[in-house]
């Protein structure tokens, strides 16, 4: 998995884009797995943009939607055929046969989700499955549980998933319980995977991705079973290494002091040295700017007492 950090929301964005472009660039026909929610806003305003100059076409490109609550009404304002139209769809040059969206209105969702998988499957499968995260660690709707499943399915939404969900709802007896959701499996034959992660209440299930254990009870985490993952988030500590608590500690504290004295610089990782004498920062200068860290390295010395040491490591 290779695994981007970025200072904002709006830089990660960009690139998503600038990767989606890119691939499409390579293959005009690409079949293009998408995400709802409000992480791949931001993408779908760059691949807006992008379209309108002629940078990226999407006239010949098929794409498929993870996911659709079930039963759910087109029209609805929360449909995720809705929410695509208005940020999307409705918005750059695609062919609109070829848009791709499990239907929340099918008499049986058993059947719209096999006729959805092997429609999948007739075209190929995907090339690039674009992915958001949930809190809980689901994507698509692919809750944390026991077992997951396969194929393209009806899911039982739990109930944390229905509470992050309920913002968009006039209450909660109104989230559906229920969505229409490709499986673990249609995600995961995707030849290539993106997934963008933003937001606070992702750090929990995001750290469990890095720390390559696979459970079912972050359905994320299988995505370290896939060999071409590309990860994009603008979550500020690289949780990669398992920091012993007094090194998340004196990493929380040096990014105060970056934030506080406006630094240009991006904490990565904290280590202490055996003997205790020192503490060495490493940090990623993203703007290659000169930096004037003299200030933060007098302040850390004064509150740990000990002699500090910071070095750049290339991003
Ligand atoms: C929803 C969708 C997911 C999405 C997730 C995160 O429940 N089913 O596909 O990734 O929420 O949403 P957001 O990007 O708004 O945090």
């Amino acid at each position: 998995m290779k695994v981007e950090y970025f200072e904002s929301y709006d830089v990660m964005s960009k690139r998503a884009a600038e990767i989606i472009a890119g691939e499409l660039n390579k293959k005009s026909d690409m079949v293009l797995g998408l995400p709802t929610g409000s992480t791949p806003l931001g993408l779908y305003a760059n691949l807006i943009e992008m379209n309108k100059c002629g940078e990226v076409d999407f006239s010949k490109v098929t794409t498929f939607n993870l996911d659709e609550y079930y039963p759910f009404k087109r029209d609805d304002k929360n449909s995720y055929y809705k929410f695509m139209f208005d940020n999307f769809f409705g918005k750059i040059n695609i062919d609109k046969d070829r848009v791709n969206i499990p239907n929340g209105e099918a008499d049986d969702g058993d059947v719209e989700a096999a006729e959805y998988e092997k429609k999948l499957e007739d075209c190929g499968g995907l090339d690039l499955m674009v992915l958001g995260l949930g809190a809980n660690g689901h994507i698509g709707f692919n809750e944390p549980e026991k077992f997951l499943i396969a194929d393209t399915h009806i899911a039982e939404l739990t109930e944390n998933t229905r509470e992050q969900n309920k913002r968009f709802f006039d209450s909660i007896d109104e989230v559906p319980k229920k969505a229409l959701t490709m499986g673990m499996g249609s995600i995961l034959k995707a030849k290539k995977i993106l997934i963008i992660i933003t937001g606070e209440a992702k750090k929990e299930a995001f750290k469990q991705i890095l720390e390559g254990k696979i459970t079912t009870e972050n359905p994320a985490t299988f995505l370290n079973l896939h060999r071409d993952v590309i990860l994009l988030t603008d979550l500020k500590f690289n949780l990669k290494y398992e920091m012993k608590e007094k090194e998340r500690e004196a990493f929380e504290i040096c990014n105060f002091k970056i934030e506080k004295l406006n630094l240009d610089m991006r904490l990565t990782d904290v280590k202490f040295a055996p003997d205790n004498s020192k503490i060495t920062f490493y940090y990623i200068n993203p703007s290659n700017k000169m930096l004037d860290w003299g200030t933060l390295v007098g302040e850390l010395r004064a509150i740990f007492g000990k002699q500090i040491e910071v070095i750049q490591v290339k991003e």
